[in-house]
């Protein structure tokens, strides 16, 4: 089963003379599997769910997204899934089907950095791979498969805007690697519970009731004022990306801990591109392990089951 959302892996050249002249999300699911080898033992389906560019992902098209996951993930004879998808938001629609869904079986979201159009696109071999994923043995949780690489949704994140393997899973690595169309096992697949119910709140939200998380930046000559107006704003919960250990300018801070005493949720998360943050005892702000566009996913989740 591959589910079709868009992205370069979908894109296709427009009037424009350069490399870069392509509209991402413009060939449909089935004409990309159209163009690969035949499957032993395998009948892919193709269903197109989106036809995006993931610069413009969101939470409605998540909702509807994981309707369709669950949906497949429930048919007996369905043994994976394969999600393409864009890579600039790849890892955050990674992260919110492995929170909702933490699916036991292995749904593999895949992308390319060249459209389908290009001379010689990455797209092909990426589908390949990841149906391969799909298909191995024990394979499960949610997956992103690029460049021969296997990385889980916790830790995959887009470190580069232009070459081939432009995803890293920072000190944690990729699970598994691909070679040659076999899956060769690193680390254990990833393993989670999904929430009690809360698949189920996800499929109920209505159109433009999804709970408003912002993210906010630390940095040198960082101020509380966007806390304030953000806060008065409505929203819902706010991630802090803070400097190293997620260590927050002093004045952001004050602003942070204000809207806290008045009920606010915020995490503190790092905008470092490797390694987690590291609790300590005196922490006035809760840390969060994952980067501040995961951390806002899990705050939003949070904030749909409060309400
Ligand atoms: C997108 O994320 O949809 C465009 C960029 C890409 O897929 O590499």
């Amino acid at each position: 089963m591959v589910l079709g959302t868009g992205g370069t892996i979908a894109g296709a050249a427009t009037a424009g003379a350069g490399h870069l002249d392509y509209r991402a999300g413009s060939v449909a699911v089935g004409q990309l599997l159209a163009g690969l080898p035949a499957l032993q033992d395998t009948t892919l389906v193709a269903e197109q769910v989106a036809q995006v560019d993931s610069k413009d992902m969101g939470p409605a098209l998540w909702q509807a997204l994981a309707a369709r996951v669950a949906h497949w993930l429930a048919q007996p004879d369905v043994r994976g899934l394969v999600v393409t998808h864009g890579t600039d938001t790849l890892e955050e629609t990674a992260w919110f089907l492995q929170r909702v869904l933490a699916p036991q079986r292995p749904v593999v979201l895949t992308c390319a950095m060249r459209p389908a159009t290009a001379l010689s696109p990455d797209g092909p071999q990426n589908l390949a791979d990841a149906l391969a994923v799909a298909a191995a043995d024990g394979a499960q949780g949610v997956l992103a498969v690029c460049a021969g690489r296997v990385h889980a949704a916790a830790d995959v994140a887009k470190v580069h805007p232009y070459r081939l393997d432009p995803f890293s899973s920072g000190d944690a690595g990729p699970v598994a690697l691909v070679e040659d169309g076999r899956v060769r096992l690193l680390r254990p697949w990833p393993v989670g519970a999904p929430t009690p119910g809360l698949a189920q709140r996800v499929s109920q939200v209505q159109a433009g009731a999804w709970p408003r998380v912002e993210i906010v930046l630390s940095h040198a000559g960082a101020d509380g004022r966007l806390v304030g107006e953000l806060a008065a704003q409505g929203v819902r919960g706010l991630v802090v990306a803070g400097t190293g250990n997620g260590s927050v300018h002093e004045a952001l801070e004050a602003a942070l801990l204000e809207a806290v005493a008045a009920g606010l949720p915020v995490l503190r998360a790092s905008r470092c591109l490797e390694g987690r943050v590291l609790p300590h005892g005196g922490d006035r702000l809760p840390a969060h392990p994952l980067s501040p566009v995961k951390a806002r996913i899990d705050l939003q989740l949070q904030a749909l089951v409060a309400s």
